[in-house]
């Protein structure tokens, strides 16, 4: 069945070179995914070849883990990891036809990006962006044909999340959205089309449960009775798991963009950033285990 809104999938081009714009925790998930499934050539880069080597790094170890628990067998391993390289060079975009992109959450950033990129790519080139919670018709601003940008939004952890959120702007165009709709099922994702929204659908709702969460404590409720009490209604993560998987910065970001958006209805929480000036909520042991909450955390709030 088409998924509402999906466009003919004739028009869709097809995707032999894939671009990887950032190599931080989501690029790499998701530069992983695109070479396991559509094993065509990913090319990563970022701000330093730094940068560069540890995301390909991490592609290469999240492949390994792949090959450990069996799921590709080491032909395939050896074919896969040659698939993938870094570059800073940016000239090396130009045969891309699917350029994604994972920066910085800043509006401004974004624009710069695709803005450079667009110079570089083809005209057929789809770009894709990773957003959370910017509006992907303002990152479009300022490209001179906006209408091959499309949200291609991922959740955490990607190899596991079923999502993919594609977004559509006013200025989406048909071959642009059909690309993205083909490239999510060959990526063995299931895509929904949604609105140029905040937050689109889930992040909507995700920041009004974490924003809840956050609240409680900051109103005087124990972390500890919030996790506790939201693990027994049966969600797969307590809140505030979920917060320190996506990241504490990326979370208080998507909660101020929603603040700002609908003030009426979002929280803002001025302990969420100095947590996230802090870096995580949770002491774990060697494997990642939770071990309970982080006393110097506990106390920021
Ligand atoms: N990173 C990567 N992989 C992870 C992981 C992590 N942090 N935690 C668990 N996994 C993997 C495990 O390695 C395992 O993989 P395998 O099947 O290949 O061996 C698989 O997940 C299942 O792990 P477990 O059996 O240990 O754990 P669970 O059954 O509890 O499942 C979970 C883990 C899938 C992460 C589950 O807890 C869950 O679904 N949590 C909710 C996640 C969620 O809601 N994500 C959306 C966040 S919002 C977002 O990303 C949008 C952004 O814009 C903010």
């Amino acid at each position: 069945k088409r998924p509402a809104g999906a466009p003919d999938k004739a028009l869709a081009r097809p995707v032999n070179k894939v671009g990887v714009i950032g190599a931080g925790l989501m690029a790499t998930q998701f530069a992983t995914l695109f070479v396991r499934r559509l094993k065509v050539p990913v090319v990563i880069t970022d701000l330093d070849q730094a940068r560069v080597d540890s995301g390909v790094a991490a592609v290469r170890r999240e492949l390994e883990k792949l090959h450990e628990k069996g799921r590709i067998d080491g032909d395939e391993y050896g074919r896969l990891t040659g698939l993938v390289h870094g570059t800073t060079d940016r000239s090396q975009f130009a045969d891309c036809d699917w350029v994604i992109e994972a920066v910085f959450e800043e509006l401004g950033v974004k624009q710069q990006v695709f803005s450079d990129f667009e110079k570089i790519v083809g005209p057929e080139a789809i770009l894709a962006t990773n957003t959370s919670s910017l509006s992907v018709a303002q990152i479009g601003a300022q490209l001179e044909h906006p209408e091959r940008l499309v949200g291609f939004h991922f959740f955490n952890p990607v190899a596991q999340m079923p999502l993919i959120e594609v977004v559509r702007t006013q200025s989406t165009d048909d071959a642009t959205l059909a690309t993205a709709m083909a490239t999510a099922k060959n990526l063995k994702k299931t895509a929904v089309i949604t609105r140029d929204a905040p937050g689109f659908v889930v992040n909507r709702v995700l920041a009004k449960v974490l924003g809840e969460a956050m609240n409680a404590v900051d109103t005087g409720t124990s972390f500890e009775t919030v996790d506790h009490a939201l693990d027994r209604i049966g969600l797969p993560m307590t809140p505030f798991e979920l917060l320190e998987l996506v990241g504490l910065k990326v979370g208080a970001h998507v909660l101020d963009t929603h603040h700002a958006a609908f003030p009426d209805r979002f929280f803002e929480s001025e302990n969420l950033h100095r947590l996230a000036d802090y870096g995580k909520l949770y002491d774990r042991d060697g494997k990642g285990k939770k071990k309970g909450f982080d006393k110097k955390a506990v106390q920021i709030v």
